[in-house]
Formats: structure tokens, sequence, C-alpha cells
């Protein structure tokens, strides 16, 4: 369920609303990945029919919890018509999930209970610039955006890491522009309990120094280009 999902939210700059997309500078709209803009805005009869189905509930039982009638919800699975947003919550309960998680046509289930970092999820939004880490799976929207979570490639000869030890720290470096449209947004080393996270600008520099405890992943992330993995 999705407000069983541990977070560590962490915003960088204040937040854009959807309307104000319309103001970004022309290059921004690379980023704007058309799977994350078509996020379903409701519900959908697909998912109220997956989600009784996987209940083993008629049509009928359905309609009687939520006091509608069986041809009510057969037309609501059919797209012949919406639930009206006062039957959103009683909705969500009969069929055992939260609102978020039946407007997004997704049932979230965690098996990271341990909350082993390394097993945790990067979510950065693409409007904003905001970036979550999450535990486990979640449903994740930011500026009115479901955002996917990344997944990390190795990286190429355009986005190496070099990393120098000094004692008991790790001095890093990413050989990329660091300008206001193509920039390096963060650096991070994520072990099983510890995650550290230090944010980049552009126009300063893609370097930055951590320490060096135990074993796990280091992450950095291009604006234009994605997420970065090395083992470490
Ligand atoms: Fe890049």
């Amino acid at each position: 369920m999705v407000q069983h999902a541990l977070f560590i939210n962490i915003f960088f700059g204040s937040l854009v609303y959807a309307p104000q997309v319309a103001s970004l500078p022309g290059s921004w709209y690379p980023f704007l990945r058309k799977e994350v803009l078509n996020m379903n805005t409701y519900v959908t009869g697909t998912t109220i029919r997956q989600l009784r189905e996987a209940r083993a509930m008629t049509q009928a039982e359905l309609a009687e919890q939520l006091g509608v009638s069986s041809k009510t919800v057969s037309k609501w699975e059919t797209a012949k018509g919406l639930p009206d947003i006062t039957l959103l919550q009683p909705l969500a309960q009969a069929l055992g999930i939260s609102v978020i998680e039946l407007m997004n046509g997704e049932h979230i289930t965690n098996r990271n209970v341990s909350a082993n970092l390394m097993r945790g999820k990067f979510y950065v939004c693409p409007i904003c610039g905001n970036v979550i880490h999450s535990t486990g799976s979640a449903v994740v929207s930011c500026c009115g955006v479901t955002l996917p979570p990344l997944e990390a490639e190795d990286a190429d000869a355009d986005h190496a890491l070099t990393i120098e030890n000094v004692e008991d720290e790790q001095f890093l470096t990413v050989s990329h522009p660091m300008t206001k449209d193509h920039f390096i947004s963060f650096l991070a080393f994520v072990t099983c309990d510890r995650l550290q996270l230090v944010k980049l600008y552009p126009e300063g520099n893609a370097e930055t120094r951590m320490q060096l405890r135990g074993r796990g992943y280091l992450y950095w992330y291009c604006n234009r280009h994605g997420l970065f993995r090395q083992k470490r």
C-alpha cells in the first residue's frame, strides 16, 4: 500500500506548478518524457474491473457497497461513465487500495520491508528537478506528474566518473559540461543503511567528496541523459 512506503524526500528549489510549464525554456521540453506526461488523470474502467476481479467480487457486490446499481459499475468498467469524485474514497476502500493507487492504476506491494537502501529507487521531476529517493515501491508524483523510477545505466565516455581515494573519503569527479541546459544534477553514494547525496548546480563543478563507508553503489544524474550507476 502506498501509505506504507518509506520515503526520503529531498526538495531542491521551489515547486513549479504545471501551468508554468509553458514558461519553461524550450530546452526543457525534450526531458518531458512522453510516458511521464501520459499519466492517468482519473480512475479507468480497466483498473476498476481488474481490481474487482482480483478480489473475486461481482459487479453487484461492488455496487451494493457503494450504493449504486450494478449497471452503473458496468458502465464505469466499459468506459461509458466515470464514478463521481465523492465515490473515489469508498471505491478505493472497497477495492482494497489507496485513492492514489486507484487513480494511478497501480497497486503497490512493498517487498523491501527491511528498507535496504540499495534496493531503493531514485525519481527526478522533469519540471522542477526535485530529487526523491524511496526505500521501497511507491507511486510518486511531483508538479502533477507521476514519476517513473529511474533505470540506472553504466556510464558512457561522456559521463565517466573518476574516483580518487583520500584517506577515508572519496573524491568524485564527472567529466561533463555544467551549463544551464546540460549538467550533472546530483551525485549519491548508497549503501544498505546510508544515503549520501550531494546536489550539484549548473555553472558549478561536477565533483564532490563523500565518506567511504561500506560497499554500495555510486549514482550520478545528468539532466539530459539520465541516471548512471557504478558499484563501489
Ligand atoms: Fe549528459
